[in-house]
């Protein structure tokens, strides 16, 4: 402001001086010329009274005989500074009694002598002259008197004035000048206050009020402009923002410039294996990878994954990184290898036999193994080296994905301190009671506690954490702000309810609904009028299928007219087969969809169509938009984004979507029919409500429920939790604890 003001006050001065030139340059001559007529017109004036005062003792003397020498006379008048010389011009044109100072180049003959008084301006030399010739006419004297002023005063009074005048104006400039500046300084001087107190009001959250009385005009545009530039920074808040890629990526820009961002988790993005046919590049089945893998094309960085496609080692480079998606590369993917051993112990033993189950509520009884629990801590040691090996920076933002990875938080904060920690948990906690049977219960928190943000999908998750916590460790848990401090550090316990991204990438490459219906009715070699029921998951116990396909038993037992009018198509993703409770259902399920193909099939027409194969997207949205129906009976199921993502396939505003109270997406999608998935007869109806629920309820169940997944996309997911990190660590620079 201060230079504002310094440049102004020199612009003010540079700008009078100027001006003061250009005024000068043009008053002048006009001043000129009217000071000289002044002057001369005084000339004459005082030429006619002196020869009035002095022509009668002329004509004395010139009539005398003998004739009067007027010389001396006429030279005491010559005394007078401004009288240059007089003389006399006889009438035959001789000049007499020329005083001495008379100029040679005077002559009688080439002055105009008259009747009347005449007067010229004539030069001699340099010198100007005024030159008067008055007639005197008496008795025998008959001549001109010659009266000559010298003009050089004029002159100098010329210059005198000019002199003047430019000095006055020079003046009068820089008075003006100064009185400009010390205006525009007032002004300033307002205009700063009242820019300041506008960008005060907006620091402080103040609400905008346009007939709020400023000191300026521009106090109230600052004030409005910055208004607005807040309401463009509402994402910060997550307030009515748009949620998209470019929001995200600009969230990190301005949030969280250069932050170098890792993700770990067990499954990777991109599977490479195989075939007979070469390489097949594979989208592995899993919420968590349909969740971050967007996330991780907006932001970019690396993803540390185990490598666990047979083709996997042969498609990375010499530091076992690949960058994907291998048709648009945005970030990398770091491969880490496990032995078959360490698979075992750390993948199917401790992760799916023992927290899987532990932290469903499915009735599968977990497996706790000495050797599994071994191998799970020797394997989250391995990825916090990767995890070491690949920050280029001290302080990165670290996110470590499920329960794959619980010890790995603390193991990264002792290799990294300085780095933010977010951990997400993709499936449910377990209530304290049910979690307390955890023979490691202690050390598997200790690790968690590692992170600076914990995530849960809901409250209630996060409430049993927090459980857990109260009950078997010694830590300060501070309820109103969900943070627990253990060994002398924060973790925040959040609920950030993940989603997926909208619009989804699979849905640009769909053809319309009613062509999706077709090839997916020609596919299943279904009549026309079939009315279609989709299930579409990993072949997992905590899904329902089993419960599902009892559901519909019992609709086709309770209104046997749908026979042949319905089909359930479950498509049903080999997953962990090497688990015995995984095997075990499979093979139930597909015995108990035989048995009931048995019981309501009409003229070969089986009413489940149990696919139990890996489906990429885009098959999985063709069936999603074939569908009337979509049926989503988890068991129990941290988010299941299976529901959110038959919500985004239909853009025709049409389907219904069943789904399980024990999902947290129930929690969001309270549109869709609720269903007890363990309440057979609740979700046979459930069903049939669906499958005769008119187009106009569809559309508006179906449009309040895309609204909120369009909102709530994952975009949002991830930025909340970066928000919420970049806080603590702009927090942490401030209180100098990071
Ligand atoms: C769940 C888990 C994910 C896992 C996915 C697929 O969604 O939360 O971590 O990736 O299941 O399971 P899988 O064992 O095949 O990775």
């Amino acid at each position: 402001m201060k230079n504002i003001l310094r440049k102004s006050w020199l612009g003010y001065i540079g700008l009078g001086i100027a001006g003061t030139a250009l005024i000068i340059v043009a008053v002048m001559p006009l001043t000129s010329a009217i000071v000289e007529g002044w002057l001369n017109s005084d000339v004459e004036l005082r030429a006619r009274l002196v020869f009035r005062s002095i022509r009668d003792q002329v004509i004395v003397g010139l009539a005398a005989a003998p004739a009067v020498d007027l010389v001396p006379f006429f030279e005491r008048l010559t005394e007078d500074e401004r009288i240059l010389a007089l003389g006399y011009c006889t009438a035959a044109g001789e000049l007499r009694y020329a005083t001495k100072f008379m100029p040679k180049t005077i002559s009688c003959a080439k002055l105009e002598r008259g009747k009347v008084d005449t007067s010229a301006t004539v030069t001699d030399g340099d010198r100007p002259t005024h030159i008067s010739v008055f007639p005197i006419t008496a008795g025998p004297v008959s001549g001109h008197l010659l009266l000559l002023h010298d003009l050089q005063f004029v002159t100098r009074r010329v210059h005198e004035v000019r002199l003047y005048t430019a000095l006055g104006l020079i003046g009068v400039a820089l008075g003006l000048g100064l009185l400009a500046a010390v205006i525009t300084r007032t002004l300033l001087r307002h205009w700063s206050l009242s820019v300041r107190s506008a960008i005060a009001d907006v620091r402080r959250g103040a609400i905008p009020d346009p007939y709020r009385d400023r000191p300026t005009a521009i106090g109230s545009e600052i004030h409005a402009l910055l208004s607005e530039f807040r309401v463009d920074r509402r994402y910060v808040d997550g307030i009515h923002v748009e949620w998209s890629p470019k929001t995200l990526h600009r969230l990190l820009e301005e949030e969280l410039p250069g932050v170098e961002i890792l993700v770990v988790s067990n499954r990777e993005p991109y599977i490479h294996n195989k075939t007979d046919g070469g390489v097949l590049l594979q989208t592995p089945a899993s919420g968590l990878v349909a969740a971050i893998e967007p996330v991780m094309r907006a932001c970019g960085g690396t993803w540390i994954a185990h490598g666990s496609g047979s083709a996997d080692r042969q498609t990375v480079d010499e530091n076992d990184r690949i960058a994907v998606p291998p048709d648009a590369p945005a970030y990398t993917l770091r491969r880490v290898w496990l032995s078959a051993e360490e698979q075992n112990g750390y993948y199917y033993g401790l992760s799916n036999e023992g927290l899987w189950p532990l932290c469903h509520v499915a009735f599968v009884r977990p497996a706790f193994r000495e050797e599994d629990w071994i191998q799970y801590q020797a394997v989250n040691e391995r990825f916090a080296d990767a995890v070491v090996q690949e920050a280029k920076q001290d302080d990165p933002i670290v996110l470590v994905q499920d329960y794959h990875f619980a010890l790995l938080p603390r193991m990264i904060r002792q290799r990294l301190p300085k780095a933010t920690i977010i951990t997400f948990w993709h499936i449910p906690w377990a209530n304290s009671e049910t979690f307390g049977i955890f023979p490691w219960r202690e050390q598997l928190i200790d690790g968690l506690l590692g992170s600076t943000i914990l995530g849960f999908h809901t409250r209630f998750h996060c409430n049993n954490f927090i459980e857990a916590i109260d009950r078997f460790m010694e830590s300060r848990i501070d309820r109103e702000t969900a943070t627990v401090t253990f060994r002398g550090h924060d973790t925040m316990i959040r609920a950030y309810p993940i989603s997926i991204e909208w619009p989804p990438a699979a849905l640009a490459e769909q053809r319309p609904v009613r062509e999706c219906r077709d090839a997916v009715r020609q596919r299943f070699s279904l009549p026309p009028d079939t009315r279609i029921a989709v299930g579409i998951e990993r072949f997992d116990y905590t899904k329902g299928i089993i419960d599902r396909i009892r559901a519909i038993d019992d609709l086709l037992t309770w209104k046997p007219q749908w026979r042949g009018k319905f089909v359930f198509i479950q498509a049903a993703a080999p997953t962990r087969g090497e688990l015995e409770a995984y095997s075990t259902l499979q093979a139930e399920a597909m015995h108990l969809a035989e048995e009931v193909n048995a019981r309501h099939s009409v003229d070969g027409f089986a009413p489940i169509r149990l696919v139990v194969r890996h489906h990429e997207p885009r098959e999985v949205y063709e069936l999603f938009r074939a569908a009337d129906v979509c049926v989503v009976s988890s068991l129990h199921d941290g988010m299941n984004l299976v529901a959110k993502e038959f919500v985004a396939s239909r853009d025709d505003e049409q389907g219904v979507l069943v789904l399980s109270s024990f999902a947290g997406a129930s929690r969001e999608l309270s549109e869709a029919l609720i269903i007890n998935p363990y309440h057979t007869r609740n979700m046979a109806k459930a069903i049939l409500t669906a499958l005769s629920m008119p187009a106009g309820e569809q559309r508006q169940r179906m449009r309040l429920m895309r609204s909120l997944v369009q909102e709530r996309n994952v975009h949002r997911w991830a930025a909340q939790m970066l928000l919420d990190a970049s806080r603590l660590r702009k927090r942490e620079r401030v209180l100098g604890t990071g």
